[in-house]
């Protein structure tokens, strides 16, 4: 049986402050998503504000982003060292915005994955098709290639240990989301390539979630899909309110 894992990816949103202030609201609600486990993704200048309130919780931390060295001169970057002793379990690789608006290729993805799993960080791999390749019916090839160029070369055990993000770029923040059959249908489809090439056994253990527009109104819809784990939540993620109760579809 996998574990449940909801993540809510808050994006350049929220001070420490106002970090802080969302963890005092939400730690006492989290006994209602019991058997899920729970991810905050603060921007890196709320990490340790969020790992301090998030202590004894049993609720994890991860980052939005990170590079692959481990030191040097790369203004602007923050290492998976620096993220684990900010108290990161997590972090957030290849996400749709850092692949358009950052120029994050296949291939900074893959060093990404390699270097999280290198300094025993989880990485959350986000994969998804856009507007313009879903319409041309390029999807499926659009995500199997992105699955298969993040993990490249990784031994069966580290694979087993990452979480998939399948989330189309046009659900992104539209309020449009995916239905849960064709979430599923894609899930499914991550799963087999993994097996494909890392074994059942692996392939089972990796947990999928979907995100794209993830509410409390939507999110049973994608809880009861068999091969759907979780949701990665951006915008409703803000209020601890929605982000509980999208949680607490998923509980088991
Ligand atoms: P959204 O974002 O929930 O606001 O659509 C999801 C994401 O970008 O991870």
């Amino acid at each position: 049986m996998r574990t449940p894992i909801v993540a809510a990816n808050w994006k350049m949103y929220k001070t420490a402050r106002e970090a802080e202030a969302f963890c005092r609201e939400f730690l006492p609600q989290r006994s209602r998503a019991r058997g899920v486990e729970l991810v905050l993704l603060p921007p890196f200048t709320a990490l340790e504000a969020v790992a301090r309130a998030l202590e004894g919780s049993e609720v994890a931390l991860g980052a939005q982003n990170l590079f692959w060295e481990e030191e040097g001169a790369y203004t602007g970057e923050i290492s998976p060292r620096m993220l684990g002793a900010a108290g990161c379990s997590y972090v957030v690789i290849g996400h749709s915005e850092r692949r358009r608006l950052f120029g994050e290729t296949d291939e900074h993805v893959h060093r990404k994955v390699a270097a999280a799993l290198g300094h025993a960080l989880l990485p959350i791999v986000c994969v998804g098709e856009t507007l313009e390749e879903r319409e041309a019916g390029r999807t499926e090839e659009v995500v199997v290639r992105q699955v298969k160029a993040a993990f490249h070369g990784l031994a069966a055990d580290e694979v087993a240990r990452c979480v998939v993000a399948y989330e189309p770029v046009w659900a992104i923040g539209t309020g449009r989301n995916a239905t849960g059959e064709d979430a599923n249908q894609i899930c499914g489809l991550i799963r087999r390539t993994l097996a494909g090439l890392y074994g059942e056994g692996a392939a089972s253990a990796v947990r999928l979630q979907y995100g794209g527009s993830v509410k409390p109104e939507n999110a049973a819809e994608f809880a009861r899909q068999p091969e759907i784990d979780g949701a990665l939540v951006g915008g409703a993620s803000l209020e601890p309110g929605k982000f509980i109760a999208i949680a607490e579809a998923f509980v088991p």
